[in-house]
């Protein structure tokens, strides 16, 4: 099995074949998560710096178990907790990190690109746990993960994100990956949380009615309302956004009867969705994505730091 990448940041550089062989390696990591020992000795020896400049739940937690599951030696930092705050530039603290004869390095920052700069300054691989608004690719896989779990193919599929798409880093990474593996995205939004120029995202449709789109969708994804990226009050105003864009328990009768509903977290019940349609037990794969969270950054740490036939890590 040949997987001949260094770095996980920009999802189109991955064919239809790669990230087959990423979704398949982590359905076999999945079984390692279902054992009593939940732990296996393939990254002995290997360290994963997890620098998480902005604040985090699921990726950093997932992507520590994920480490810790393969036995490589976590190195836990970031943030206000660093000589940043004393001025040290991203570059100068790669550096230091670099004398530490690290493997990888997993970066979160508000700045989009700052996983790039990495690249340029570390002979480690490296993974971007999401950067600005530009990409999340490890939160697209694993969103990947979980449709192909429950609908076991995505092509001809249709998919509807939903929400605040302008400021959305997980549609950078999403939208590419869903049309790499051949299905249809419609982005659905008020104006003013889409891009200037929604057609550079890459998907089919654009659609300003979540009622118009509804009926027709397999997979129905939804965003939050990112408040601390938007300047001023958000416009729809939440109350009106929920009103009109909102998933409820009174739209359900709009959604087809084996429609899934994915969010890649966290939550704003009250906001993008009610709590009944957030919980839905046959419909909400939410807490399934926070699972895949742990099993797709083990199949990426283990294809991309040579558990395969990597030979740029050899
Ligand atoms: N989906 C996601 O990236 O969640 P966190 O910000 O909690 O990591």
């Amino acid at each position: 099995m040949a997987f001949n990448h260094k770095h996980l940041i920009d999802i189109t550089e991955y064919s239809d074949t790669d990230i087959m062989t990423i979704l398949e390696t982590a359905k076999a990591f999945s079984e390692v998560n279902e054992r009593a020992i939940k732990k296996v000795p393939t990254l002995k020896g290997k360290t994963v710096v997890n620098m998480f400049n902005e604040p985090s739940t699921r990726t950093r937690s997932s992507f520590e178990l994920a480490e810790k599951r393969l036995s490589a030696d976590s190195l836990n930092f970031g943030g206000s907790s660093t000589s940043t705050v004393k001025g040290e530039s991203l570059i100068d603290t790669v550096m230091t990190l670099n004398a530490y004869k690290i493997d990888m390095i997993i970066i979160r920052d508000k700045h989009a690109g700052a996983p790039y700069i990495v690249t340029q300054n570390s002979p480690a691989h490296v993974i971007d746990a999401g950067d600005g608004k530009h990409g999340h690719p490890t939160q697209a896989l694993l969103d990947l993960y979980s449709i192909w779990e429950r609908k076991g193919s995505f092509d001809g599929l249709k998919v509807g994100i939903v929400g605040d798409i302008g400021h959305s880093r997980v549609c950078g990474s999403l939208i590419p990956a869903l049309k790499i593996m051949g299905a249809e995205v419609t982005v659905v939004a008020p104006g003013t949380l889409l891009p200037a120029r929604p057609d550079v995202l890459g998907a089919d449709h654009v659609s300003y009615s979540l009622d118009d789109v509804l009926p027709e969708l397999d997979v129905v994804y939804m965003l939050r309302i990112q408040r601390e990226r938007l300047e001023g009050a958000p416009f729809p105003s939440l109350r009106e956004y929920h009103e009109l864009f909102g998933l409820t328990k009174k739209r359900e009768r709009l959604m087809k009867p084996d429609a899934i509903i994915c969010h890649p977290g966290p939550i704003n019940r009250g906001v993008e969705f009610d709590s009944y349609m957030a919980d839905h037990p046959e419909r909400s794969v939410i807490l399934d994505q926070v699972y895949a969270g742990i099993c797709v950054r083990m199949a990426a740490l283990y294809l991309l730091l040579g558990g395969a036939d990597n030979g740029l890590s050899a």
